[in-house]
């Protein structure tokens, strides 16, 4: 409170004569030295009605009880020390009752002053239960990210595991090892971006260049190399293609790659594995067929479609036309397949005489549009909050 300080500057205890003996103020006699005191403590009241905060205390406290210059130490040093042996005995009782007194009220607001400043923050810290809450915005999984979970959750429960690799691969492992010799015409749909590098001196590195993979197959390699039969695997991740976006391709997107391999994996695994997934992603009333495809790594390989899930595999639609989806055609081809090639076991030196196995490739972007009705793969990639929401 400013006001303790003003009220100070306009009672200044020097106005006590305390600076001076008493004979020099002409006090010769016992019985004006009541009055001398009753002056100092009306002063001492005037003072202590204004002090309230903390640091007006400590002032107030110093002004009175300071040992070098308080009121106290002055009335002992220039009063009662050199006052005459009639006026030392009044001096000394009445300074006796006076500093008790100060004390004392001293102690009594000190106290005051620390209950108050505790209720204080005791108010300030008390939560009121009936306020609202503060809301806090909780973010969600992006759409891509919750379609690979849900995928990842069916091939768990069969008894997959999940493993995962390098966007950044080396032309060996993308197209080599899986059958895809330089100069096949399979790297023209494949197609990526290929990393510059600072000259290297080391012999083994200078000379390989390096890629953005072109789907996720390059991890059917890498883990054969690593593990011996039964491998039973699937591969989530990000890939990369020299393609022109448009509403169904984006030069980055997402596939999840599959592979069984055993001693005894035969086609009738392969569909049924495939089957029992497709029917727990879109339900038990879809209908799947294969149709004969090529790819270098696989053989036989297969595209594998579904029936239209937006017309029920009718090619109509509710409102009498043709179904936008599947654009009447009744099935939407969902991804690549095949047996194992038994050339790339050559490359991981498998014996292919006595093993056998399935994999598979699902570009996920275009199983979320399928399964969302979304008609569009650059959304997935805009950030627009707006289409985020619609996926909490
Ligand atoms: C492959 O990438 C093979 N590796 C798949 C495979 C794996 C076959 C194992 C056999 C065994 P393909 O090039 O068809 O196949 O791509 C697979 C899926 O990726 C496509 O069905 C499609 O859904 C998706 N895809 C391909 N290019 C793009 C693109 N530019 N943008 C978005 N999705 C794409």
């Amino acid at each position: 409170m400013p006001f303790g300080v003003i009220y100070f500057a306009i009672m200044p205890t020097s106005d006590l004569g305390l600076d001076k003996t008493l004979a020099a103020l002409g006090i010769t006699q016992p019985d004006k030295i009541a009055l001398r005191f009753a002056k100092i403590r009306v002063h001492f009241e005037g003072q202590f009605q204004t002090v309230y905060g903390e640091s007006e205390w400590k002032l107030f406290r110093d002004t009175w009880l300071g040992r070098k210059s308080g009121v106290l130490t002055q009335i002992t040093d220039n009063w009662l020390k050199p006052a005459t042996p009639e006026l030392k005995r009044a001096v000394g009782a009445a300074l006796n009752e006076l500093r008790a007194h100060v004390e004392a009220k001293i102690e009594e607001r000190r106290l005051a002053i620390e209950s108050g400043a505790e209720e204080s923050s005791l108010a300030r810290e008390r939560v009121d239960l009936s306020l609202p809450g503060i809301h806090r915005p909780i973010g969600s999984h992006h759409l891509i990210r919750q379609v690979f979970q849900e995928i990842e959750d069916i091939f768990f429960s069969i008894g997959f595991s999940i493993v995962e690799g390098p966007e950044i691969e080396t032309p060996y492992y993308n197209f080599e090892a899986l059958n895809i010799p330089e100069f096949h015409p399979v790297r023209d749909d494949m197609d990526t971006f290929y990393l510059e590098l600072p000259p290297s001196s080391d012999k083994n590195t200078a000379k390989t260049p390096l890629l953005l993979r072109t789907h996720t197959s390059p991890m059917q390699i890498r883990t054969m190399e690593k593990q011996k039969p039964p491998v039973r695997v699937i591969v989530p991740g990000k890939v990369y293609r020299r393609d022109n976006p448009d509403a169904t391709h984006s030069f980055a997107f997402h596939q999840i790659e599959g592979l069984a391999v055993d001693t005894d994996i035969t086609f009738c695994d392969f569909t049924g594995t495939i089957e029992y997934f497709v029917k727990q992603f879109f339900g038990p009333s879809v209908k799947t067929r294969f149709r004969p495809s090529y790819f270098p790594f696989t053989e036989p390989s297969v595209e594998f479609d579904v029936s239209c899930p937006f017309c029920g595999g009718t090619g109509t639609a509710t409102s009498g036309g043709t179904c936008s989806k599947c654009k009447g055609a009744a099935w939407i081809e969902l991804f690549g397949a095949g047996m194992v090639d038994p050339a790339v076991y050559g490359f991981v030196n498998y014996d292919a005489k006595k093993v056998s196995g399935f994999a598979f490739g699902i570009g996920i972007d275009r199983l979320a549009m399928l399964k969302y009705g979304i008609d569009d793969i650059q959304v997935f990639f805009q950030n627009d909050v707006r289409f985020l929401r619609q996926f909490p």
